[in-house]
C-alpha cells in the first residue's frame, strides 16, 4: 500500500491526488489503483500525470464507481498502486507536438517536464482540447514554449506540424483517429490508447486490440503505439 500526501479537487469531477511513490518511471507509463476490497472487481488504470520528491501525481475524472471512490480518499489514506506499467512514450531528441484531448491531457505533463529538463533548446508546442472547462493547462503554460487551448471545438483542428517535428499524443479514440489526417505521414506520431483493462499486466488479454500487424495489448504492448502499427 502507498501513502496518499494530497488529493484534490482541481475542477468538476477532476482531482489530483498525489501518492509517495519510490522507483522509475517513464512518461507515459500508468499504475493500476485499487482502494476497495471486492466492489469494483477490478483496480483501475491511471497514468502518471507527474513525479518528483518522492511522489507521483495522477489527474484523474470522476466517471463510475471506482473513479469516485478514489476522489473521496483523504491525505494520510492507503492506496494499492501495481505499476509502473506499460511502455510509455519515447525519448525524442528534437521539437515536438504534444496534443491532448480530455483527461488524455494527463500523461502529457509528466512527458513535457522531463522533455524540457533533457533538451532545453527544442522546441514544445502542446494543443490541449477540452469539452466545456480547460484544467491543468496554466501547468503546460510554464513550461512549453506555445499552449494551444481549445473549449467545446476540435482541437486538430488547430494543430500545425513543421517538417522536423514529432507528434505525440493521447485523448479519445476519436480525436487521435483525426490528429491521424491532420498530421503527414511522414511526421513520427505517436499515440497512447486507452481500452478496458482487467489485469494491466498482460496477462488477461482483456484490452487486446486488432492491429493491421496482429494481436496487440494495450497494456504491455502499449498504451503507446506508432501511427504504422495501428494503420493510422
Ligand atoms: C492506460 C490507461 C491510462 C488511463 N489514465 C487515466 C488518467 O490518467 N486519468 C483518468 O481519469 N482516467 C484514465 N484512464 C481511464 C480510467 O482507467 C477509467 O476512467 C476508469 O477505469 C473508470 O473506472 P470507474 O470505476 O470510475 O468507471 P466505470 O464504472 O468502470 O466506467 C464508467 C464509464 O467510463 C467508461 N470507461 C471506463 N474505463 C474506461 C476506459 N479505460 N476507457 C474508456 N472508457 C472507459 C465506461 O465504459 C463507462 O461508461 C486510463 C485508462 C487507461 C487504459
Ligand atoms: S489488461 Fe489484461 S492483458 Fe491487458
Amino acid at each position: 500500500m502507498a501513502l496518499i500526501k494530497q488529493n484534490k479537487q482541481i475542477a468538476k469531477n477532476i482531482f489530483l491526488m498525489d501518492v509517495s511513490y519510490d522507483g522509475k518511471i517513464f512518461p507515459g507509463q500508468f499504475f493500476m489503483l485499487r482502494a476497495w476490497d471486492v466492489d469494483p472487481l477490478l483496480p483501475r488504470p491511471i497514468s502518471v500525470h507527474d513525479y518528483h520528491d518522492g511522489a507521483v501525481s495522477f489527474l484523474y475524472q470522476v466517471v463510475g464507481k471506482g473513479t469516485r471512490i478514489l476522489s473521496e480518499l483523504e491525505a494520510g489514506d492507503d492506496v494499492s498502486l501495481v505499476g509502473p506499467l506499460g511502455n510509455g512514450f519515447p525519448d525524442v531528441p528534437g521539437d515536438i507536438v504534444l496534443v491532448g484531448g480530455g483527461i488524455g491531457t494527463a500523461p502529457l505533463y509528466y512527458l513535457l517536464r522531463g522533455h524540457k529538463a533533457k533538451y532545453p533548446d527544442s522546441h514544445v508546442r502542446v494543443y490541449l482540447g477540452f469539452s466545456d472547462e480547460s484544467y491543468g493547462d496554466e501547468r503546460f503554460s510554464e513550461l512549453a514554449d506555445d499552449v494551444i487551448v481549445d473549449i467545446g471545438g476540435f482541437i486538430t483542428d488547430k494543430v500545425e506540424v513543421k517538417a522536423r517535428d514529432t507528434v505525440l499524443a493521447c485523448g479519445p479514440d476519436v480525436m487521435l483517429r483525426a490528429l491521424s489526417q491532420v498530421v503527414p505521414k511522414e511526421n513520427p506520431l505517436y499515440l497512447s490508447l486507452e481500452a478496458r483493462m482487467a489485469c494491466g499486466l498482460g496477462v488477461c488479454l482483456g484490452c487486446n486490440i486488432e492491429t493491421p500487424e496482429g494481436n496487440r495489448k494495450v497494456c504491455k504492448d502499449g498504451p503507446v503505439f506508432r501511427r504504422e502499427e495501428l494503420g493510422l
